[in-house]
Protein backbone atom coordinates (compact mmCIF):
# COMPACT_ATOMS: atom_id res chain seq x y z
CA UNK A 1 0.00 0.00 0.00
CA UNK A 2 1.36 3.81 -0.29
CA UNK A 3 -0.40 7.01 -0.32
CA UNK A 4 1.37 9.93 -1.98
CA UNK A 5 0.27 13.05 -1.08
CA UNK A 6 1.60 15.89 -3.47
CA UNK A 7 1.63 19.67 -3.09
CA UNK A 8 2.39 22.79 -4.46
CA UNK A 9 5.48 24.44 -2.46
CA UNK A 10 5.17 27.95 -3.88
CA UNK A 11 2.29 30.09 -4.79
CA UNK A 12 0.34 27.52 -7.24
CA UNK A 13 1.21 26.83 -11.12
CA UNK A 14 4.34 24.66 -10.18
CA UNK A 15 3.73 22.29 -12.51
CA UNK A 16 1.83 19.91 -10.17
CA UNK A 17 -0.64 18.50 -13.31
CA UNK A 18 2.28 16.95 -15.24
CA UNK A 19 3.11 15.44 -12.41
CA UNK A 20 0.35 13.91 -11.16
CA UNK A 21 -0.50 12.72 -14.86
CA UNK A 22 2.82 10.96 -14.44
CA UNK A 23 1.87 9.36 -11.24
CA UNK A 24 -1.64 8.91 -12.09
CA UNK A 25 -1.35 5.35 -14.54
CA UNK A 26 0.80 3.59 -11.54
CA UNK A 27 -1.99 4.69 -8.86
CA UNK A 28 -5.32 3.16 -8.19
CA UNK A 29 -6.95 5.98 -7.25
CA UNK A 30 -6.63 10.12 -7.63
CA UNK A 31 -8.27 12.24 -4.82
CA UNK A 32 -8.55 16.02 -5.00
CA UNK A 33 -8.84 16.80 -1.46
CA UNK A 34 -9.35 20.91 -1.66
CA UNK A 35 -9.80 24.03 -3.69
CA UNK A 36 -12.34 24.25 -6.60
CA UNK A 37 -12.27 25.63 -10.25
CA UNK A 38 -9.87 28.51 -9.08
CA UNK A 39 -7.34 26.06 -9.96
CA UNK A 40 -5.81 25.26 -13.43
CA UNK A 41 -3.45 21.98 -14.33
CA UNK A 42 -2.39 21.42 -17.65
CA UNK A 43 -1.44 17.96 -18.59
CA UNK A 44 0.37 17.63 -22.12
CA UNK A 45 0.08 13.75 -23.28
CA UNK A 46 1.39 12.81 -26.35
CA UNK A 47 1.69 16.60 -27.31
CA UNK A 48 -2.23 16.97 -26.41
CA UNK A 49 -2.81 19.53 -24.47
CA UNK A 50 -5.92 18.81 -21.62
CA UNK A 51 -6.54 21.24 -19.12
CA UNK A 52 -8.06 20.77 -15.79
CA UNK A 53 -10.25 22.81 -13.02
CA UNK A 54 -12.11 20.29 -10.89
CA UNK A 55 -11.90 16.96 -12.17
CA UNK A 56 -8.56 15.33 -10.91
CA UNK A 57 -6.00 15.19 -13.53
CA UNK A 58 -6.22 11.32 -13.16
CA UNK A 59 -9.19 10.50 -15.04
CA UNK A 60 -7.42 10.43 -18.10
CA UNK A 61 -6.28 6.98 -16.92
CA UNK A 62 -9.69 4.51 -17.10
CA UNK A 63 -8.78 2.32 -14.69
CA UNK A 64 -7.81 4.88 -11.77
CA UNK A 65 -10.58 6.03 -9.73
CA UNK A 66 -10.79 9.93 -9.45
CA UNK A 67 -11.93 11.18 -6.39
CA UNK A 68 -13.62 14.68 -5.90
CA UNK A 69 -13.11 14.73 -1.84
CA UNK A 70 -15.30 16.50 0.21
CA UNK A 71 -12.61 19.37 1.14
CA UNK A 72 -13.29 20.40 -3.04
CA UNK A 73 -16.17 23.13 -3.46
CA UNK A 74 -17.73 22.17 -6.80
CA UNK A 75 -19.65 24.39 -8.79
CA UNK A 76 -22.03 22.14 -10.57
CA UNK A 77 -22.05 24.64 -13.87
CA UNK A 78 -17.90 24.54 -14.30
CA UNK A 79 -18.27 20.23 -13.26
CA UNK A 80 -20.75 19.73 -16.70
CA UNK A 81 -18.68 21.98 -18.66
CA UNK A 82 -15.47 19.99 -18.08
CA UNK A 83 -17.17 16.99 -18.13
CA UNK A 84 -19.03 17.19 -21.47
CA UNK A 85 -15.59 19.13 -23.03
CA UNK A 86 -13.73 14.99 -21.82
CA UNK A 87 -16.46 13.21 -22.96
CA UNK A 88 -16.24 15.05 -26.75
CA UNK A 89 -12.64 14.45 -26.49
CA UNK A 90 -13.17 10.70 -26.17
CA UNK A 91 -13.00 10.57 -22.11
CA UNK A 92 -15.83 8.66 -21.29
CA UNK A 93 -15.03 9.52 -17.11
CA UNK A 94 -16.95 6.62 -15.93
CA UNK A 95 -13.99 6.30 -13.21
CA UNK A 96 -15.05 9.30 -11.50
CA UNK A 97 -16.60 10.15 -8.05
CA UNK A 98 -17.95 13.04 -6.27
CA UNK A 99 -18.32 12.79 -1.94
CA UNK A 100 -22.15 13.63 -1.38
CA UNK A 101 -20.11 16.05 1.47
CA UNK A 102 -18.27 18.28 -1.23
CA UNK A 103 -19.84 21.71 -1.18
CA UNK A 104 -21.30 23.57 -3.80
CA UNK A 105 -20.43 26.88 -5.26
CA UNK A 106 -23.88 28.65 -5.74
CA UNK A 107 -24.45 31.08 -8.49
CA UNK A 108 -24.46 33.80 -5.64
CA UNK A 109 -20.71 33.04 -5.07
CA UNK A 110 -19.10 34.28 -7.86
CA UNK A 111 -21.05 37.55 -7.81
CA UNK A 112 -20.42 38.33 -4.30
CA UNK A 113 -16.72 37.12 -5.41
CA UNK A 114 -16.20 40.22 -7.94
CA UNK A 115 -18.34 42.29 -5.81
CA UNK A 116 -15.89 41.92 -2.52
CA UNK A 117 -13.07 42.52 -4.65
CA UNK A 118 -14.49 45.63 -5.87
CA UNK A 119 -14.85 46.87 -2.60
CA UNK A 120 -11.28 46.23 -1.00
CA UNK A 121 -10.16 48.68 -3.50
CA UNK A 122 -6.75 49.04 -3.59
CA UNK A 123 -6.24 46.09 -0.93
CA UNK A 124 -7.95 43.60 -2.93
CA UNK A 125 -6.66 40.10 -3.42
CA UNK A 126 -6.73 39.29 -7.20
CA UNK A 127 -8.96 36.73 -6.60
CA UNK A 128 -9.92 34.16 -9.61
CA UNK A 129 -13.70 35.56 -8.88
CA UNK A 130 -14.90 31.76 -9.19
CA UNK A 131 -16.59 32.45 -5.87
CA UNK A 132 -14.15 29.95 -3.92
CA UNK A 133 -13.67 32.46 -0.69
CA UNK A 134 -17.59 32.78 -0.58
CA UNK A 135 -18.35 29.42 -0.99
CA UNK A 136 -15.62 28.26 1.65
CA UNK A 137 -17.32 31.22 4.00
CA UNK A 138 -20.90 29.62 3.93
CA UNK A 139 -19.63 25.94 4.98
CA UNK A 140 -17.31 27.82 8.01
CA UNK A 141 -20.67 29.39 8.41
CA UNK A 142 -22.60 26.47 8.62
CA UNK A 143 -25.06 27.77 5.49
CA UNK A 144 -23.15 26.03 2.65
CA UNK A 145 -24.94 23.96 0.38
CA UNK A 146 -23.40 20.25 -0.33
CA UNK A 147 -23.33 17.66 -3.28
CA UNK A 148 -25.80 15.38 -1.40
CA UNK A 149 -28.03 18.37 -1.27
CA UNK A 150 -28.77 17.89 -4.71
CA UNK A 151 -30.40 14.39 -4.07
CA UNK A 152 -33.21 16.22 -1.18
CA UNK A 153 -34.98 19.04 -3.26
CA UNK A 154 -37.53 19.45 -0.66
CA UNK A 155 -34.39 20.14 1.84
CA UNK A 156 -32.57 22.44 -0.75
CA UNK A 157 -35.57 24.33 -1.22
CA UNK A 158 -36.48 25.61 2.41
CA UNK A 159 -32.73 26.14 3.00
CA UNK A 160 -32.13 28.38 0.04
CA UNK A 161 -35.62 30.56 1.16
CA UNK A 162 -33.32 31.29 4.18
CA UNK A 163 -30.16 31.41 3.08
CA UNK A 164 -31.18 33.47 0.09
CA UNK A 165 -32.74 35.94 2.95
CA UNK A 166 -29.40 36.54 4.06
CA UNK A 167 -27.41 36.47 0.55
CA UNK A 168 -30.14 39.00 -1.12
CA UNK A 169 -29.67 41.21 1.97
CA UNK A 170 -26.04 41.61 1.34
CA UNK A 171 -26.30 41.69 -2.22
CA UNK A 172 -29.20 44.72 -2.09
CA UNK A 173 -27.94 46.61 0.69
CA UNK A 174 -24.54 46.51 1.12
CA UNK A 175 -23.39 46.33 -2.66
CA UNK A 176 -26.99 47.37 -5.03
CA UNK A 177 -26.77 44.76 -6.52
CA UNK A 178 -29.56 42.46 -8.01
CA UNK A 179 -31.26 39.97 -5.64
CA UNK A 180 -31.04 36.42 -6.64
CA UNK A 181 -34.42 34.70 -7.71
CA UNK A 182 -35.05 31.46 -5.51
CA UNK A 183 -36.94 29.74 -8.08
CA UNK A 184 -34.24 30.32 -10.70
CA UNK A 185 -31.76 28.77 -8.44
CA UNK A 186 -33.57 25.97 -7.74
CA UNK A 187 -34.51 25.27 -11.26
CA UNK A 188 -31.01 25.47 -12.54
CA UNK A 189 -29.35 23.33 -9.77
CA UNK A 190 -32.50 20.59 -10.05
CA UNK A 191 -31.56 20.40 -13.86
CA UNK A 192 -27.83 19.46 -12.57
CA UNK A 193 -28.79 17.19 -10.19
CA UNK A 194 -29.94 14.81 -12.81
CA UNK A 195 -26.43 14.38 -14.86
CA UNK A 196 -24.51 14.45 -11.46
CA UNK A 197 -26.39 12.18 -9.83
CA UNK A 198 -24.50 9.11 -10.86
CA UNK A 199 -21.01 10.53 -9.84
CA UNK A 200 -22.06 11.77 -6.20
CA UNK A 201 -21.53 8.70 -3.58
CA UNK A 202 -20.23 8.10 0.04
CA UNK A 203 -16.38 7.85 -0.86
CA UNK A 204 -16.38 6.64 2.90
CA UNK A 205 -16.46 3.07 2.19
CA UNK A 206 -14.50 3.35 -1.11
CA UNK A 207 -11.54 5.47 0.28
CA UNK A 208 -11.56 2.39 3.30
CA UNK A 209 -11.93 -0.11 0.70
CA UNK A 210 -8.81 0.77 -0.42
CA UNK A 211 -6.81 1.30 2.34
CA UNK A 212 -7.55 -2.27 3.67
CA UNK A 213 -6.79 -3.80 0.28
CA UNK A 214 -3.55 -1.83 -0.14
CA UNK A 215 -4.23 0.37 -2.83
CA UNK A 216 -2.37 3.09 -3.85
CA UNK A 217 -3.77 6.28 -3.63
CA UNK A 218 -2.12 9.78 -4.50
CA UNK A 219 -3.92 12.19 -2.99
CA UNK A 220 -3.73 15.57 -5.97
CA UNK A 221 -3.14 19.60 -4.35
CA UNK A 222 -3.99 22.16 -5.80
CA UNK A 223 -2.77 25.56 -5.37
CA UNK A 224 0.42 25.93 -3.26
CA UNK A 225 1.62 26.42 0.42
CA UNK A 226 1.92 29.96 0.40
CA UNK A 227 -1.45 30.54 -0.76
CA UNK A 228 -3.01 28.22 2.25
CA UNK A 229 -5.78 29.92 4.58
CA UNK A 230 -3.36 29.10 7.58
CA UNK A 231 0.34 28.77 6.49
CA UNK A 232 0.62 31.60 3.36
CA UNK A 233 0.53 35.38 2.94
CA UNK A 234 -2.62 36.06 4.44
CA UNK A 235 -4.90 37.73 3.86
CA UNK A 236 -3.58 37.61 -0.07
CA UNK A 237 -4.26 33.04 -0.15
CA UNK A 238 -7.22 31.05 -1.20
CA UNK A 239 -9.29 30.06 0.91
CA UNK A 240 -8.57 26.12 1.78
CA UNK A 241 -6.04 24.14 2.92
CA UNK A 242 -3.55 23.30 -0.20
CA UNK A 243 -0.86 21.46 2.38
CA UNK A 244 -0.45 17.83 3.22
CA UNK A 245 -2.45 18.46 6.13
CA UNK A 246 -5.52 19.47 4.14
CA UNK A 247 -4.91 16.78 1.94
CA UNK A 248 -5.46 14.31 4.83
CA UNK A 249 -8.32 16.40 6.21
CA UNK A 250 -10.09 16.53 2.64
CA UNK A 251 -10.69 13.26 1.77
CA UNK A 252 -11.03 11.70 4.94
CA UNK A 253 -6.80 9.66 5.48
CA UNK A 254 -5.79 9.68 8.45
CA UNK A 255 -2.09 11.22 8.78
CA UNK A 256 -0.90 7.66 10.04
CA UNK A 257 -0.99 5.91 6.57
CA UNK A 258 0.67 8.72 4.49
CA UNK A 259 3.80 6.96 3.04
CA UNK A 260 4.82 9.94 1.34
CA UNK A 261 4.85 13.57 0.90
CA UNK A 262 5.98 15.34 -2.81
CA UNK A 263 6.24 18.65 -2.74
CA UNK A 264 6.57 20.10 -6.53
CA UNK A 265 8.37 23.54 -7.01
CA UNK A 266 9.54 25.72 -10.07
CA UNK A 267 12.67 26.06 -10.68
CA UNK A 268 12.06 29.71 -10.37
CA UNK A 269 8.88 31.70 -8.66
CA UNK A 270 5.59 32.57 -10.26
CA UNK A 271 2.61 34.03 -8.54
CA UNK A 272 -0.75 34.95 -9.98
CA UNK A 273 -2.84 37.78 -7.71
CA UNK A 274 -1.61 40.65 -5.16
CA UNK A 275 1.05 40.08 -2.11
CA UNK A 276 4.05 40.33 -0.98
CA UNK A 277 7.04 38.43 -3.06
CA UNK A 278 10.33 38.79 -1.79
CA UNK A 279 11.79 37.44 -4.67
CA UNK A 280 9.51 39.52 -7.78
CA UNK A 281 11.33 40.13 -10.93
CA UNK A 282 9.79 43.47 -12.32
CA UNK A 283 12.23 44.34 -14.79
CA UNK A 284 13.57 43.12 -17.98
CA UNK A 285 14.74 40.43 -16.94
CA UNK A 286 11.54 39.25 -15.37
CA UNK A 287 9.78 40.28 -18.56
CA UNK A 288 12.15 37.35 -20.38
CA UNK A 289 11.54 34.43 -18.33
CA UNK A 290 7.76 35.34 -18.13
CA UNK A 291 8.06 35.31 -21.77
CA UNK A 292 10.18 31.70 -21.65
CA UNK A 293 8.35 30.15 -19.39
CA UNK A 294 4.98 31.44 -21.18
CA UNK A 295 4.18 32.54 -17.57
CA UNK A 296 0.04 33.65 -18.08
CA UNK A 297 -2.56 31.65 -15.75
CA UNK A 298 -4.53 28.41 -16.93
CA UNK A 299 -7.90 29.50 -15.45
CA UNK A 300 -7.95 33.51 -15.90
CA UNK A 301 -5.02 33.98 -18.73
CA UNK A 302 -3.43 36.74 -15.99
CA UNK A 303 0.56 37.39 -16.54
CA UNK A 304 1.90 35.63 -13.85
CA UNK A 305 4.19 37.56 -11.72
CA UNK A 306 7.67 36.00 -11.49
CA UNK A 307 11.09 35.92 -10.00
CA UNK A 308 13.88 34.19 -8.59
CA UNK A 309 13.92 30.98 -6.85
CA UNK A 310 12.90 31.41 -2.97
CA UNK A 311 14.63 28.68 -0.53
CA UNK A 312 13.20 30.38 2.29
CA UNK A 313 9.52 30.10 1.21
CA UNK A 314 10.26 26.70 -0.46
CA UNK A 315 12.07 25.44 2.92
CA UNK A 316 9.42 26.34 4.87
CA UNK A 317 7.15 24.72 2.93
CA UNK A 318 9.09 21.49 3.01
CA UNK A 319 9.13 22.02 6.69
CA UNK A 320 5.67 22.16 7.53
CA UNK A 321 4.07 19.61 4.80
CA UNK A 322 6.84 17.14 5.99
CA UNK A 323 7.78 16.97 1.73
CA UNK A 324 10.46 13.73 1.19
CA UNK A 325 10.34 14.01 -2.44
CA UNK A 326 11.17 17.38 -4.41
CA UNK A 327 9.87 17.57 -7.80
CA UNK A 328 11.64 20.81 -9.94
CA UNK A 329 10.16 21.90 -12.80
CA UNK A 330 10.42 24.42 -16.03
CA UNK A 331 14.30 23.88 -15.56
CA UNK A 332 14.39 24.48 -19.63
CA UNK A 333 13.10 28.09 -19.10
CA UNK A 334 16.48 29.20 -16.95
CA UNK A 335 18.61 27.61 -19.97
CA UNK A 336 19.34 31.05 -21.23
CA UNK A 337 20.56 33.03 -18.33
CA UNK A 338 23.86 33.96 -17.76
CA UNK A 339 23.40 34.19 -14.33
CA UNK A 340 20.73 32.69 -11.93
CA UNK A 341 19.79 33.85 -7.87
CA UNK A 342 18.65 31.79 -5.20
CA UNK A 343 17.64 33.56 -2.18
CA UNK A 344 18.60 31.97 0.58
CA UNK A 345 17.02 33.77 3.70
CA UNK A 346 16.00 37.50 4.27
CA UNK A 347 17.02 40.20 6.37
CA UNK A 348 14.13 42.74 8.04
CA UNK A 349 14.88 45.61 10.42
CA UNK A 350 18.19 43.78 10.77
CA UNK A 351 17.58 40.60 11.79
CA UNK A 352 17.90 37.28 9.87
CA UNK A 353 14.92 35.37 8.83
CA UNK A 354 15.15 31.89 7.20
CA UNK A 355 11.29 31.61 6.81
CA UNK A 356 8.81 34.34 5.66
CA UNK A 357 7.18 35.77 8.58
CA UNK A 358 3.60 36.28 9.83
CA UNK A 359 3.60 40.18 9.22
CA UNK A 360 2.90 40.07 5.66
CA UNK A 361 3.98 44.45 5.62
CA UNK A 362 7.27 43.36 7.28
CA UNK A 363 7.45 40.80 4.24
CA UNK A 364 7.07 43.01 1.30
CA UNK A 365 10.16 45.31 2.50
CA UNK A 366 12.16 42.53 3.28
CA UNK A 367 15.60 42.28 1.45
CA UNK A 368 16.44 38.81 0.08
CA UNK A 369 19.92 37.48 0.61
CA UNK A 370 20.69 36.38 -2.75
CA UNK A 371 23.42 33.40 -3.72
CA UNK A 372 24.82 33.64 -7.54
CA UNK A 373 24.97 30.88 -9.51
CA UNK A 374 26.51 31.06 -13.41
CA UNK A 375 23.93 30.07 -16.33
CA UNK A 376 24.76 26.67 -18.52
CA UNK A 377 23.29 29.02 -21.73
CA UNK A 378 22.49 25.44 -23.66
CA UNK A 379 19.22 23.80 -23.96
CA UNK A 380 18.89 21.28 -21.64
CA UNK A 381 14.89 19.92 -23.29
CA UNK A 382 16.76 17.07 -25.26
CA UNK A 383 18.01 15.33 -22.21
CA UNK A 384 16.36 12.15 -21.30
CA UNK A 385 19.09 11.35 -18.00
CA UNK A 386 19.55 13.55 -15.23
CA UNK A 387 23.50 12.99 -15.77
CA UNK A 388 23.24 14.71 -19.00
CA UNK A 389 22.30 17.98 -18.06
CA UNK A 390 24.93 20.35 -17.49
CA UNK A 391 27.80 20.45 -14.64
CA UNK A 392 26.29 24.01 -13.97
CA UNK A 393 22.60 22.64 -13.81
CA UNK A 394 23.42 20.33 -11.78
CA UNK A 395 24.92 22.12 -9.36
CA UNK A 396 21.70 24.68 -9.37
CA UNK A 397 19.70 21.87 -8.69
CA UNK A 398 21.44 20.14 -5.57
CA UNK A 399 21.86 23.57 -3.94
CA UNK A 400 18.61 24.44 -4.06
CA UNK A 401 17.74 20.71 -2.80
CA UNK A 402 20.40 21.30 0.19
CA UNK A 403 18.57 24.55 0.95
CA UNK A 404 15.58 23.44 1.22
CA UNK A 405 16.38 20.52 3.07
CA UNK A 406 14.92 17.59 0.71
CA UNK A 407 16.21 15.95 -2.28
CA UNK A 408 15.10 16.63 -5.34
CA UNK A 409 13.78 13.41 -6.98
CA UNK A 410 12.61 14.93 -10.35
CA UNK A 411 13.80 17.22 -12.80
CA UNK A 412 11.53 18.20 -15.42
CA UNK A 413 12.73 19.99 -18.60
CA UNK A 414 9.69 20.49 -20.80
CA UNK A 415 5.61 20.10 -20.46
CA UNK A 416 5.40 16.55 -21.53
CA UNK A 417 5.76 13.52 -20.11
CA UNK A 418 9.55 12.42 -21.80
CA UNK A 419 10.98 15.84 -20.83
CA UNK A 420 11.21 14.38 -17.16
CA UNK A 421 14.48 13.17 -15.92
CA UNK A 422 13.98 10.67 -12.73
CA UNK A 423 17.05 10.40 -10.17
CA UNK A 424 14.83 8.46 -7.12
CA UNK A 425 11.56 6.90 -8.42
CA UNK A 426 8.44 9.02 -6.52
CA UNK A 427 6.63 5.80 -5.74
CA UNK A 428 8.21 2.36 -4.88
P1 LIG B 1 -0.25 23.48 -11.91
O1 LIG B 1 -1.36 24.41 -11.61
O2 LIG B 1 0.71 23.32 -10.80
O3 LIG B 1 -0.74 22.14 -12.43
O4 LIG B 1 0.59 24.12 -13.10
P2 LIG B 1 -0.02 24.82 -14.43
O5 LIG B 1 -0.49 23.74 -15.34
O6 LIG B 1 -0.97 25.90 -14.09
O7 LIG B 1 1.28 25.55 -14.99
C1 LIG B 1 2.43 24.88 -15.35
C2 LIG B 1 2.68 25.09 -16.87
O8 LIG B 1 4.01 24.73 -17.16
C3 LIG B 1 1.82 24.23 -17.76
O9 LIG B 1 1.54 24.94 -18.94
C4 LIG B 1 2.69 23.01 -18.06
O10 LIG B 1 2.40 22.39 -19.29
C5 LIG B 1 4.05 23.66 -18.11
N1 LIG B 1 5.17 22.81 -17.68
C6 LIG B 1 5.18 21.85 -16.70
N2 LIG B 1 6.43 21.38 -16.53
C7 LIG B 1 7.23 22.04 -17.42
C8 LIG B 1 8.62 22.04 -17.69
O11 LIG B 1 9.40 21.31 -17.09
N3 LIG B 1 9.07 22.90 -18.64
C9 LIG B 1 8.25 23.75 -19.32
N4 LIG B 1 8.78 24.55 -20.22
N5 LIG B 1 6.91 23.78 -19.09
C10 LIG B 1 6.41 22.96 -18.13
P1 LIG C 1 -3.29 25.89 -9.26
O1 LIG C 1 -3.96 24.67 -8.70
C1 LIG C 1 -2.13 30.06 -8.82
C2 LIG C 1 -4.68 32.58 -6.29
C3 LIG C 1 -5.45 33.69 -6.99
C4 LIG C 1 -5.45 34.74 -5.89
C5 LIG C 1 -5.63 33.89 -4.63
C6 LIG C 1 -7.06 33.82 -4.13
O2 LIG C 1 -3.43 26.03 -10.73
O3 LIG C 1 -1.89 25.99 -8.78
P2 LIG C 1 -9.19 32.48 -5.02
O4 LIG C 1 -9.94 32.60 -6.33
O5 LIG C 1 -8.63 31.13 -4.77
O6 LIG C 1 -9.96 33.02 -3.86
O7 LIG C 1 -7.93 33.49 -5.21
O8 LIG C 1 -5.18 32.59 -4.97
N1 LIG C 1 -4.90 31.23 -6.86
C7 LIG C 1 -4.01 30.59 -7.62
N2 LIG C 1 -2.81 30.98 -8.09
N3 LIG C 1 -2.57 28.81 -9.06
C8 LIG C 1 -3.75 28.39 -8.57
O9 LIG C 1 -4.16 27.11 -8.65
C9 LIG C 1 -4.55 29.29 -7.83
N4 LIG C 1 -5.76 29.22 -7.23
C10 LIG C 1 -5.95 30.40 -6.62
O10 LIG C 1 -4.78 34.13 -8.15
O11 LIG C 1 -4.21 35.37 -5.82
MG1 LIG D 1 -2.25 26.13 -12.37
Amino acid sequence: MSVTILVGGQWGDEGKGKVIDLLADTVDMVIRSQGGNNAGHTVVTGGKEHRFHLIPSGILYPQTTCIIGHGVVVDPKAFLQELDELQNGGIPAENLVISERAHMVMPYHPVLDQLGEEMRGDDRLGTTWRGIGPAYEDKVRRIGFRIGDLQKPAFLEKKLRFVLRLKNESLTRLYGADPFNEREILDEYLGYAERIDPYIRDIYPLIQDALNANRRILLEGAQGVMLDIDLGTYPYVTSSSPTAGGACTGSGIPPSRITRTVGVFKAYTTRVGYGPFPTELTDPLGDQLREVGAEYGTTTGRARRVGWFDAAVSRYAVATNGIDAMVLTKVDVLDEFHTLKICTGYMSKGEYWDHPMANISHLKHVEPIYEEFPGWMSPTRECRRYEDLPQACRAYIERIGELCGASVNVVSVGPDREHTLVRTPLLD
